[in-house]
């Protein structure tokens, strides 16, 4: 884990831990940490601060206004209220101790444009690295049209989201948040600012659409498809464990995923939360799909809790177009205060009665242990992605569902904590990953400690991402926990990076 405790310079959170690049003498398998010789004078850092026109900022941790003697009230309230948000931080990718973080927030430029290659004709936006998702669904919205982004309003577009993949309600329709991806503007880790596009670069372009965030280089654009807006349809439907039997609400769960397949294959993106007390599907997200098609896809569950006796709340709506559905029908997601865990399930799974009621098994026990259980039905199949050309893990293309467990963060009790992490990676992924241990997951809704993470993330892409990682990263600048490269070192309880010793042997072979 890396401790914000010792980080003393650097930006701001931002979306790219850069680790400085000098290593500490005598010791030069390791970087230089605050305090070491080798660590820059503060005239360096002047010098430094010059350069970029005084925009330097040293950071202090996160949570300082909430302690003494820092503390104060307001600041620590903000912090508070904002603290659930995804955008406060995600997965521990994006800080790092003794490390400069690049804040790109404020990079919000958004342009809207015609696009022209034989790969694509048609709407397209320019988006800033800082542009958060409801920021371009609002500009696109304004043009009358849509844009593949993720369900929490305030994700960064250009992150890691798209360039990890980035599931979407549109996604079964259009495709990953990856695969509208036309063009990257980029300071790889040579210092250049690049282009990446399927013409120039293009192994840059492929690495970077999908093959994680914060390693290939600084996004400073990226250039997306935009889609002509219109209808969208949506549902949602809930019901509680309240005087049903166990066995009553699996039928259900069962039968839901039994449909699964088919439901996403109408071009329909369907989010169910469950937990050991409830069943929601919140919402089903139909865009282009009639209303009454989209109800029909749903009936065989409302059928079924008919003859079991099942009370349950449903409501289904069609909207004008896309902004509209998302702002009445998408949850709030918080995160911060849960730990996670996935897997991508294909759809043989579903489609065979045994395997799926193996499936009913795996949920079961996920519920039983108090953990939730999210499946995102999705279909991102080539079929439906098109003509792309990009390194999201193969193991999208097959699935129709990414799994995701999470239980509550234990804050006052470490024991604990520790011991529900060893669960999660032990027991609660393993009941899903052995249904499918060829799939893999999502690598920015995942288990960070998921044992042989450049399989389960990367599939067969990864040797290649790491080769072109070192053609424009040649000196390790960019490092984020689990991404291409980063088991090439360690990093010890004080936030000190180190090389693995048999990273240091493959050093001489890059
Ligand atoms: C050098 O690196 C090793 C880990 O590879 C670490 O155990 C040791 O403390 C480091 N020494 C210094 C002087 O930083
Ligand atoms: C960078 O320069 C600006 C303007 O002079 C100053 O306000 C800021 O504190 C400096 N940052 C650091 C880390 O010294
Ligand atoms: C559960 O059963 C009780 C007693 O029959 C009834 O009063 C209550 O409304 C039921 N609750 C639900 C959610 O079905
Ligand atoms: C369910 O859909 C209805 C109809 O659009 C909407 O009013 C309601 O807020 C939705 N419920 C949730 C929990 O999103
Ligand atoms: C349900 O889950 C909660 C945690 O979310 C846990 O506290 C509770 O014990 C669980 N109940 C059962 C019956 O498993």
């Amino acid at each position: 884990m890396l401790s914000l405790k010792t980080l003393k310079l650097g930006v701001f959170v931002g979306l790219v831990a850069v680790a400085p690049l000098t290593e500490a003498s005598g010791n030069s398998s390791c970087r230089c940490f605050y305090g070491d010789d080798c660590w820059p004078s503060d005239s360096t850092w002047n010098a430094f601060n010059q350069s970029v026109d005084g925009r330097l900022v040293a950071t202090v941790p996160l949570a300082t206004p909430c302690h003494t003697p820092n503390y104060d009230a307001k600041e620590c309230k903000v912090l508070k209220d904002g603290w659930l948000l995804p955008e406060e931080h995600y997965n521990g990718k994006s800080t790092g101790a003794s490390a400069l973080s690049v804040w790109t927030h404020h990079l919000k430029d958004i342009e809207i444009k015609d696009w022209k290659d034989k790969h694509y004709t048609g709407k397209a936006a320019k988006l800033g690295a800082g542009v958060q998702g409801i920021e371009a669904y609002e500009a696109a919205h304004k043009q009358g049209l849509r844009m593949v982004g993720g369900e929490c309003p305030t994700v960064g577009i250009a992150g890691g989201y798209s360039q990890g993949g980035g599931h979407s309600s549109l996604a079964s329709k259009y495709g990953l948040a990856a695969d509208q991806v036309l063009e990257w503007e980029v300071i790889d880790g040579n210092g250049r600012f690049l282009v990446a596009n399927r013409n120039q670069n293009t192994d840059l372009y492929w690495a970077l659409t999908g093959g994680g965030g914060g390693t290939y280089g600084v996004v400073w654009s990226m250039t997306s498809k935009a889609h002509p807006d219109g209808p969208v349809s949506g549902l949602n439907l809930t019901f509680t464990t309240t005087n049903i039997s166990d066995d009553a609400f699996f039928k259900v769960v069962e039968l839901y995923n039994t449909h699964l397949p088919s439901i996403v294959d109408e071009g329909v993106m369907s989010l169910n939360f469950l937990s050991n007390t409830s069943f929601s599907i919140s919402p089903m997200t139909g865009p282009g799909v009639p209303l009454k098609k989209l109800e029909s896809l749903i009936q065989p569950v409302r059928d079924e809790l008919h003859r079991l006796g099942i009370k349950y709340v449903y409501e289904s709506e069609v909207f004008d177009h896309y902004l509209a559905q998302f702002n009445a029908q998408t949850p709030l997601v918080e995160v911060g205060v849960a730990q996670y865990g996935s897997w991508l399930l294909p759809r043989s799974i579903m489609q065979k009665p045994s395997t799926n009621h193996e499936l009913t098994n795996s949920i079961r026990t996920v519920l039983a242990r108090g953990a939730t259980f999210t499946t995102v039905g999705i279909n991102v199949a080539k079929e439906v992605s098109g003509d792309v050309y990009n390194a999201v893990n193969p193991a999208w293309r097959n699935a129709v569902a990414h799994t995701l467990m999470s239980t509550t963060w234990e804050f006052d009790e470490p024991k604990k904590m520790l011991a529900k992490r060893e669960e999660m990676t032990n027991v609660l992924v393993p009941s899903l990953s052995k249904l499918a241990p060829e799939s893999g997951a999502y690598l920015n809704e995942a288990d960070f400690r998921q044992p042989n993470f450049k399989q389960a993330f990367y599939g067969e892409n990864y040797d290649t991402l790491r080769k072109i990682k070192a053609k424009y990263d040649p000196h390790c600048l960019f490092y984020g926990l689990t991404a291409v490269g980063s088991d090439e070192w360690t990093i010890a309880e004080s936030g000190r990076m180190c090389r693995t010793t048999s990273a240091q042997a493959l050093r001489h072979e890059i």
